[in-house]
């Protein structure tokens, strides 16, 4: 490589770096508007059954979008009905009445908030019983506990234990669409490892 190119390489690297900053602190999109009386204006959720969105791809960020509306995994109407700021019946419907543009900017604004892991209790023992079935049977497409955004397959580290349970439930129940992959893992999992992975995460969300 001549020293032009690789001039021009961490300028391209530098900008990129740059402008993601200013995505960071932008302030979120109107579609966002329909979002964050439950997740928070910086996708960091207060709520144990609101997952934290801040900081997972792009790309995973939006496919639960077109996930939800289609309807290919349930749609928290029970949650719904109780927030008497939202309008929508649902998640899937609260989607419904967005665009594809939509999904993406919001997709892309989320991605760029910084993750904090939840602020929640971790029991050691199940953890740890958790860290070998997460080696075992998650971390060849959860790496890092879990913690890689770049995975697209969520951040599991340092979110919430009652909302990873749902849906580990839900994943079991085939009730939410899931990679044919990871099914066969899923539905090996007893309440008590569940349990365990939960805690698991949780605690390496703390590290
Ligand atoms: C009334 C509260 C509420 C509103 C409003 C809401 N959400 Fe959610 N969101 C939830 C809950 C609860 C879940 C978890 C559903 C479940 O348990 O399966 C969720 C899940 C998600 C997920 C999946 C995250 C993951 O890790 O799988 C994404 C992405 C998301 N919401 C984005 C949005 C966006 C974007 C909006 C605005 C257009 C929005 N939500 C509006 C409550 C809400
Ligand atoms: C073959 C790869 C693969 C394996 C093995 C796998 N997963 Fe996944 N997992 C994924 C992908 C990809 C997604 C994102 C799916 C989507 O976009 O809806 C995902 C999503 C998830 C989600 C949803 C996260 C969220 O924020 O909504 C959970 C929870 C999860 N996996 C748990 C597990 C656990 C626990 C194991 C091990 C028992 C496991 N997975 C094994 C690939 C895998």
């Amino acid at each position: 490589m001549n020293q032009a190119i690789i001039y021009s390489a961490s300028l391209a690297l530098s900008l990129a770096l740059f402008s993601g900053q200013d995505i960071a602190f932008a302030e979120a999109p109107p579609a966002a508007e329909a979002c964050v009386v439950c997740h928070n204006d910086d996708g960091i959720s207060d709520d144990p059954h609101v997952p934290t969105i801040a900081g997972a791809s792009a790309y995973f960020l939006e496919n639960q979008l077109a996930i939800f509306n289609a309807e290919a995994r349930p749609c928290a109407t029970d949650y719904f009905s109780g927030k008497e700021q939202v309008s929508a019946e649902n998640h899937c419907a609260a989607l419904a009445e967005l665009s594809e543009d939509d999904f993406v900017t919001l997709a892309e604004y989320f991605s760029e908030q910084p993750f904090r892991p939840a602020d929640q209790e971790v029991d050691a023992e199940l953890a740890s019983q958790g860290e070998s079935i997460h080696a075992k049977s998650c971390d060849r497409c959860h790496s890092d506990a879990g913690g890689l955004a770049l995975d697209d397959a969520g951040i599991l580290a340092g979110q919430w234990k009652p909302y990873l349970i749902k849906q580990f439930e839900l994943l079991k129940a085939g009730e939410r669409w899931q990679p044919d992959k990871m099914a066969p893992e899923i539905r090996k999992l007893s309440d008590q490892d569940m349990k365990a992975l939960a805690n698991f995460y949780a605690r390496e969300g703390k590290n």
